[in-house]
């Protein structure tokens, strides 16, 4: 190479990271100021598209929950495929003596064509030992499976680079390095199995172009406004390790709690909304997108997600940047297509990107909902505590701290749990 073309690679470079910050800038400045929030008026989940109200349980799922769900998918989050007629699963691995003994490890393969082509994903299951039917968490996870615990038999599989857009081998695998997320063994020592997969099996979250070509949008492409974008392949994904579930008899499919974090936790909202099998959900920092209010401006916008995460939308979401008002929908009617199960909303003090109280406030907004339906919401007015749980049937809390899982968090979620799913000893 002449030194010239080396110059001219460096100049591509910084230019090409100079296109990279700016992109990631938010699309115009960020809010963080209450008192410059301003007015909004958030349409009512009880009133249908015709101006009739919904005056009882039938009409809600009859008529209203349907036209929210449309809603959702032909302007937010796209259509995902029927259920995945050709997915397999292999249980490659059984150890009935995993843990110390304290759990049964499975590890299964998901094959979601059923063809050598795959895309596979992973799942990793522990489950108390010597249990069956066991309330199960099935939770969305960043990294590989080898990250959620030190036990050096879980698999590690390839992840994404995500700069060419081809799988990669993890450079330096660390076993465990999220193991503080999740508590596992407190979690099966209080009668709960807990499952995990990498998101990036199920499609590689790669920014526009570099995207949906390794993933289950592969087997499924659409070019369609109203198509599916990363966060319905991801719920769909999601519904397809709830299938697996289902036949194990380990797990108790009627109790699978779904949990995710930020990105994740939008993905669990939906994935919840569309598939009623999943029991409860918990949404971790979803902020927009997710359970904050996207007619507060205040944090992300809905113009920050039209900007920086587009393929993680249906197409027809774009014409919302700017236009907040003309969206059919705000988030309290995603919270409200989980009711009448159990929903967890976390939020944290210094998330002040995810807008916690515009979270606080949703969880209000969809509270009728959830009464309508017999059950208990956010009746509270103000904010609560920080680290205050109000445990619900729609709970709420805002843990002191980052954008993040924390510790304590899983106390919260396994109380939840035992509130609405109390394993049987
Ligand atoms: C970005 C994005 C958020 C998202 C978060 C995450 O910050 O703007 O909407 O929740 O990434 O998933 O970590």
């Amino acid at each position: 190479m002449t030194p010239s073309s080396a110059i001219f690679r460096s100049q591509l470079f910084y230019a090409l990271s100079g296109l990279i910050m700016l992109s990631a800038m938010p699309a115009s400045a960020t809010n963080y100021d209450e008192a410059k929030v301003g007015n909004y008026t958030l349409p009512d989940p009880l009133v249908c598209n015709d101006g009739a109200r919904v005056t009882d349980t039938a009409m809600w799922f009859a008529k209203r929950r349907p036209e929210i769900l449309e809603s959702y998918r032909a302007e937010i989050f796209g259509r995902s495929p029927e259920a995945g007629t050709n997915v397999a699963f292999n249980v490659w691995e059984t150890a009935t003596n995993a843990l110390g003994g304290t759990a049964t490890r499975k590890q299964i393969e998901i094959n979601f064509s059923g063809t050598p082509a795959g895309p596979f994903a992973h799942l990793l299951l522990y489950t108390p030992a010597g249990k069956i039917s066991a309330p199960t968490f099935l939770c969305l996870q960043f990294n590989g499976n080898y990250t959620v615990n030190d036990d050096p038999a879980i698999a590690i599989f390839p992840g994404w680079n995500g700069k060419n857009g081809l799988p990669a081998m993890p450079k330096n695998p660390v076993r465990g390095e999220s193991a503080r997320n999740w508590k596992i063994p407190e979690t099966l020592a209080r009668g709960y199995g807990i499952a995990f997969v990498d998101y990036r099996e199920i499609e590689p979250d790669l920014a526009a172009g570099a995207g949906f070509k390794n993933g289950v949008h592969k087997n499924f492409p659409t070019a369609a406004a109203d198509g599916w974008g990363a966060i319905g392949a991801w719920a769909w994904g999601a519904s397809r390790a709830l299938d697996y579930l289902a036949t194990d008899k380990d797990v108790d499919a009627q109790r699978v709690i779904l949990f995710g974090h930020s990105r994740l936790g939008k993905t669990v909202l939906w994935a919840g909304a569309q598939d009623t099998r999943f029991a409860a959900v918990l949404a971790n920092c979803s902020g927009e997108m997710g359970a904050s209010l996207s007619r507060r401006d205040y944090g992300e916008t809905v113009d920050d997600v039209a900007k920086h995460f587009p393929y993680w939308m249906a197409g027809n979401f774009q014409k919302y940047a700017g236009h907040w008002n003309d969206l059919p929908v705000d988030s309290h009617f995603l919270i409200s297509l989980i009711a009448p199960r159990p929903l967890f909303l976390n939020t944290g003090s210094e998330d002040r990107w995810g807008d916690p109280h515009g979270e606080f406030l949703a969880a209000r907004a969809a509270t009728p909902v959830y009464e309508l339906l017999g059950k208990t919401g956010i009746r509270e007015t103000n904010f609560p505590p920080l680290d205050h749980a109000l445990q619900h049937d729609l709970s709420f809390n805002c843990h002191t701290g980052k954008h993040d899982v924390l510790p304590a968090d899983w106390d919260n979620f396994l109380d939840f749990a035992d509130a609405h799913f109390a394993p049987k000893k």
